[in-house]
């Protein structure tokens, strides 16, 4: 049994996601992860709110909470969600957790004592009144290009440019209103990632079956300009992960928090940590410790490509800084970005359909289904309502909850609502066997693979595989010249749906479980040996007719659905 380390990119604790961040990283990590359970595998699958940073503190204000209660809200909210998505995550953490304090404090100690970590001088805007230092985007005023009255400390929304708090005209605090700013010198911790360019461009050019948008952006990095450069690792702000040296306060760091970017990442291990903590696991050291038995580990990670940098070089910097056994990641899956209906998904403009609204539409599987068969994998993609009709009307209702419908049904009538017995399987269920064991064959290569779109497709041709075989033996016809072999042939076709139902449930999880239960069957076993499997339901095994699986959608549907989501969501 191989054990497979799952992560999924930890999504920002300020407000619901999108159906473009769930399609990114955490729906396809869900595939990978069920798809390995359902292959017998140990698997650990790990998410969490990414819950610090000026967003988080903004939405929080925004929302008349205080950030630690917001927190907590959002986070109850979006597992909730996650939920209702079917992502079968063992354990859904919060970056805010007191393990992922603990952890990442220990990697700043570890870091530190390895001469990694410089304590850089700088000056910052200072608010007297606010009695702390003001991150740029806490900071507004008048734009000096454009006069635009509410330009941020880093840039100006109205005409875009680019901007540092002392070019801005009259600025004040956003917290207090304040206006008596003043420059201050403070001090900040960077990473020496610089110092680590050489270890980490070996590791990336080690890693050659790696995706080519992982390894470019990464060498990107590694490469542009002056090469990699260092990283400032704290921030000035209330909320977040006090900068410690291990369990000692750190001279000079106090009242700062660790940016949000160098603890979020260490958050996938302390989630393992709050797994074990909540009494749902006993181990996390055999997941991440490879002098605690995690050596036989293939770690995997999922995430869009703008978090690819921070995978590829902050986070083993900060494990491979440590000088300790940490698990590395082994392979980095990452996707570009779904663009919504001639535009882009906003979370700010509120543009595109939310998690949260999705659910309220359809059932998840019709989301999933559609999202992972058209899923950003070598470019960006896009969906339209158009796409989302035909995907479910198509794939969904005509190929496989037609058959599903008319195998029942028809077996119902003609024999009963259990498996008929009939002759032997003949030629055409042989060839049926040949077809569908390449088929499987090579399914099972494109989920290893985390080839998405190629495994939909495959998994849809394995559909129509069905229907094709149903269409021409038509044994609602070969009924009235010979029962036994229409027997024979509905035997084969009842047992496909079994099948089915174990091959499609990582796409589907919800509709594989329903077949199953109208199959009457606890056997979920995967189909190593195709024809074996396809006389898995023997005769006279009970079964009943499910309701109908999917439902159409229709050109109104579409149409008010798309009006709808134009606009801005509040
Ligand atoms: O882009 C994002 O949504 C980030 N919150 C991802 C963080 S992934 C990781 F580092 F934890
Ligand atoms: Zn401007």
């Amino acid at each position: 049994m191989a054990r497979h380390l799952i992560t999924s990119a930890i999504p920002y604790i300020n407000g619901i996601k999108h159906l473009g961040n769930l399609v990114g990283s955490q729906l396809p990590a869900d595939l990978f992860a069920r798809y390995q359970r359902a292959r017998g595998n140990e698997v650990l699958f790990l998410c969490a709110t990414d819950e610090h940073g000026t967003p988080a503190e903004l939405a929080a204000a925004k929302a008349g909470q205080p950030v630690a209660e917001y927190c907590a809200e959002m986070h109850a909210v979006q597992a909730r969600i996650a939920e209702g998505f079917g992502l079968s995550f063992d354990h859904f953490g919060r970056s805010s957790s007191p393990e992922n304090h603990t952890l990442t404090q220990h990697f700043a100690g570890r870091l530190a004592d390895a001469g990694l970590i410089e304590e850089v001088t700088e000056t910052q805007v200072y608010s007297k009144e606010d009695g702390r230092f003001l991150p740029d985007r806490y900071i507004e005023g008048t734009c000096p290009n454009c006069g635009f009255d509410s330009a941020r400390g880093d840039q100006c929304d109205n005409c875009t440019k680019q901007l540092d708090p002392s070019d801005l005209i009259e600025p004040h605090s956003t917290i207090s209103g304040a206006t008596d700013l003043e420059e201050r010198e403070t001090k900040h911790l960077y990473l020496r990632q610089s110092q680590m360019r050489d270890k980490l461009q070996d590791w990336i050019d080690s890693k050659n079956d790696w995706p080519v948008l992982t390894t470019s952006i990464a060498n990107k990095w590694l490469n542009d300009g002056d090469g990699l450069q260092d990283r400032g690792i704290t921030r000035d702000l209330d909320w977040g992960i006090p900068v410690k040296r291990g369990d000692e306060d750190w001279p000079g760091m106090e009242g700062k928090v660790f940016y949000v970017w160098f603890d979020a990442p260490i958050e996938y291990i302390a989630s393992s940590q709050e797994w074990v903590d909540a009494g749902q696991g006993d181990d996390w050291q055999r997941w991440w410790r490879t002098d605690k038995g995690a050596e036989d580990v293939t770690y995997t990670q999922f995430m869009g490509k703008d978090n690819v940098p921070f995978h590829t070089l902050s986070f083993p910097a900060t494990i491979l800084g440590s000088g300790e056994p940490w698990k590395l990641v082994d392979y980095i899956k990452s996707f570009n970005y779904l663009n919504y209906d001639g535009g882009q998904f906003s979370t700010s403009r509120g543009r595109g359909v939310f998690m949260d609204q999705a659910l309220e539409l359809l059932p998840a599987d019709y989301w999933r289904w559609w999202l992972l068969s058209n899923v950003p994998e070598t470019s960006d993609s896009e969906f339209t309502w158009e796409s989302f009709q035909i995907g479910v009307n198509k794939d969904l209702a005509d190929v496989l909850g037609n058959f599903v419908s008319r195998v029942t049904k028809f077996c119902r009538s003609k024999f009963g609502e259990e498996v008929p017995a009939g002759g032997a399987y003949g030629a055409a269920e042989e060839a049926l066997i040949a077809e569908l064991t390449k088929r499987v064959r090579a399914y099972e290569g494109f989920m290893e693979a985390m080839e998405v779109r190629k495994s939909a497709q495959e998994l849809r041709a394995i559909w129509s595989a069905g229907n094709e075989y149903l269409q021409e033996a038509a044994p609602w016809a070969t009924f009235k010249e010979d029962p036994d072999a229409a027997a024979a042939q509905i035997r084969m076709a009842l047992n496909l749906i079994r099948l089915y139902a174990v091959l499609s449930s990582p796409f589907i999880p919800e509709t594989s479980a329903r077949l199953f239960s109208a199959m009457n069957t606890l056997d979920t076993e995967w189909p190593g040996d195709v024809a074996a499997a396809l006389s898995a339901l023997p005769a006279g095994h009970a079964f009943s007719v499910p309701d109908n699986l999917f439902a159409k959608i229709t050109d109104e549907q579409r149409e008010e659905w798309q009006e709808r989501f134009a606009g801005v969501r509040d």
